[in-house]
């Protein structure tokens, strides 16, 4: 949701700016833009669009040259995509790029083209731009310090005043940010994969702290001007794994790197066979105690969710509520201190999955997160916090978070059913044992690329499909149907394969695709009746089941068999052939895979 970087050092600046952008795409791809001091002057190149639109547009105007800079990539809230509300905003004295909202902009506004400001943008943005240059005399962290006193919303701001031309300024709140340290020279980003071609050594900027960014050192003050001292942090992860490693795109470089991820997630937290969190803070003896469990997320981190709450309910006997956080926030929950709040996020920085958090705090719940980036505000704020080991995502499709987050749901329920008494240690160590074998399970699993892109071949031309299966496999299904629909742009459903016969069937016509994810026993001859009562409305349908399951006759048109596990681990054998159809779908119509138009990763608006 807007990827802001800065770059301060002896490199051609813009080229780090373009190089540092290219890596934060996936937060936003509505415009991108660079401001970067040339010769004691802030020269401003942005216009709407990719950033290879902006690449191509230096290309003719001429690149800015200089060493320090600062860069912006877009995806809009205030103002519609174009070049003129594209970032940096700013007049000559002062340059800023943002990510968040300032909610009381059109006061800031109002208040400024009394004092005499114009404006050309529909941004935001821009209010706090002039506003910086409205308090600004000559002493830049005061200016910000006033400014941040009246400015109230999320950000994360880059800032240049022209009489610093060596200098880059930079404060947060709510909106991520990192200042990366390296030989000679400094940066900006709202994220590690930016930077982690130039370096490895970041600090982590809490609220409202002001960072001041030159070559050769970084200050940090308070909102008081006091000078904080942090801690270097070091990113561990590979400089590849920004990089699309030969694959074509990165959602299937992710796809491919799910038995990896899933083992760096899951081996670690099994200590002589059973699953163990108390090394991330979770003590199971307390868990097993609140009355309540709820777990609340967005889009896909919600349908990890949903297979929690089917494992944990099934195994651990404990009521578990799921809920899509923007609801949740809104609908005056019944929550007590007597509960405990799960939260599922890949990126720690979702506005309304952190709205939840604090919600659960406030009535004194206990929380615990389930994250992938260290140190991301959910991750910070939550009393526990089990991190997912998957790496950067870089698609904005989510994959390989969806299977770390499960497979955490996994470990969870295991744990907590052995505390519980309702599962005994064999039947746990048993569940264990087959959770550590997953990332072989999903390997094999990989090997069914070309069945799925034949699938996605029928697929293609469809103007809608659905998506059928019954506990488990119908939370798989809401996964497998946002995928598809989020990169296919084909309209798809998800609904549990009992209801359809309650309205949704009179859309069947014939030789519309329906995927049916059968792979739980004792529910298959219920799914195998509901896809005879689709097949006989001329549905063509796509049977997604494990190899021991005996399918009668002209029951589907086309079977993917899953290597076989226990039964409650089925939806990570399923998840990456669903994966897989979604891709090769949109690969064939020709789309943007790893950049769906209207998204953006890391949602850090409501
Ligand atoms: C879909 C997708 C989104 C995210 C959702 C929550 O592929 O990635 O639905 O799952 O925006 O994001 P996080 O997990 O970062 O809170």
């Amino acid at each position: 949701m807007c990827g802001i970087v800065g770059y301060v050092g002896d490199r051609d600046c813009a080229d780090v700016l373009v190089d540092a952008l290219s890596k934060l795409e996936y937060r936003g791809y509505d415009s991108a833009g660079i401001a970067v001091v040339e010769k004691g002057v802030i020269k401003v190149e942005k216009c709407k669009g990719r950033l290879a639109n902006l690449v191509d547009k230096m290309a003719v105007d001429g690149k800015p040259q200089g060493h320090c800079g600062i860069g912006h990539t877009r995806w809009a809230t205030h103002g519609e995509p174009s070049d003129i509300n594209s970032h940096p905003h700013g007049n000559k004295r002062v340059s800023i790029v943002h990510n968040g909202i300032i909610e009381n902009y059109k006061q800031i506004k109002d208040f400024l083209i009394e004092e005499g400001y114009s404006f050309v943008s529909e941004t935001d943005t821009e209010t706090v731009a002039k506003l910086l240059d409205y308090y600004y005399v000559d002493d830049p962290v005061d200016t910000i310090i006033k400014v941040l006193s009246e400015i109230k919303g999320s950000y994360a701001l880059g800032i240049m005043f022209r009489d610093y031309p060596d200098t880059v300024f930079a404060v947060r709140k709510e909106c991520p940010l990192i200042v990366g340290v390296g030989e000679n020279e400094n940066f900006l980003a709202s994220d590690v994969p930016a930077i982690i071609k130039y370096t490895r050594d970041y600090y982590l900027l809490e609220a409202n702290e002001i960072a001041v960014v030159k070559k050769d050192s970084v200050q940090i003050y308070d909102m008081h001007k006091e000078p904080v001292h942090k801690e270097i942090n070091t990113a561990d992860w590979d400089v590849d794994a920004a990089e699309k490693g030969g694959y074509e795109h990165f959602m299937l470089k992710e796809i491919h790197e799910q038995p990896a991820a899933v083992r760096d997630t899951v081996s670690p937290r099994i200590i002589n066979g059973m699953p163990d969190l108390s090394q991330d803070g979770v003590d199971m003896q307390k868990l097993k105690d609140y009355r309540q469990i709820f777990i609340v997320a967005c889009g896909t981190a919600m349908h990890a969710g949903m297979v929690g709450k089917y494992v944990i309910e099934k195994l651990a006997r404990k009521p578990v509520i799921v809920d899509i956080a923007s609801e949740f926030r809104y609908r005056d929950p019944i929550i007590t201190k007597d509960d405990l709040m799960i939260v599922i996020s890949q990126s720690g920085e979702t506005a309304d999955t952190m709205a939840v958090l604090r919600l659960a705090k406030e009535v004194g719940a206990a929380t615990l997160a389930v994250v992938n980036v260290v140190g991301s505000s959910i991750a910070r704020e939550a009393d526990m916090v089990i991190y997912t080991h998957a790496g950067p995502e870089i698609s904005v499709a989510s994959t390989k978070a969806y299977m770390v987050q499960i497979s955490v749901m996994y470990l969870l329920a295991f744990e907590l059913a052995y505390a519980n008494g309702t599962i005994d240690k064999e039947r746990c160590m048993e569940l264990t044992a087959q959770l550590g074998q997953m990332p072989d399970i999903i390997r094999e699993t990989l090997e069914l690329k070309d069945t799925c892109s034949f699938v996605a071949s029928k697929l293609v031309n469809a103007e809608s499909l659905l998506y059928i299966g019954r506990g488990l496999d119908y939370a798989l299904s809401m996964e497998g149907s946002l995928k598809l629909k989020e990169i296919s742009y084909i309209h798809s459903e998800s609904y549990a394969a009992g209801e359809l016969k309650h309205g949704t069937i009179s859309l069947i016509t014939e030789g519309m695709p329906v995927i049916a994810v059968a792979t739980q026993k004792k529910l298959i001859e219920k799914t195998v009746s509901n896809i005879r009562e689709v097949k006989a409305r001329g549905a063509m349908v796509i049977l997604i089941c494990d190899n021991s399951i005996e399918v009668g006759e002209g029951v589907a048109d086309y079977i993917i068999r899953l290597p076989q596990t226990d039964e409650q681990l089925m939806p990570m054998a399923a998840a990456a052939p669903l994966q897989l159809i979604a891709y090769y779908t949109s690969v064939l119509k020709g789309n943007d895979v790893d950049k769906p138009r209207n998204l953006a990763k890391s949602v850090t608006v409501e």
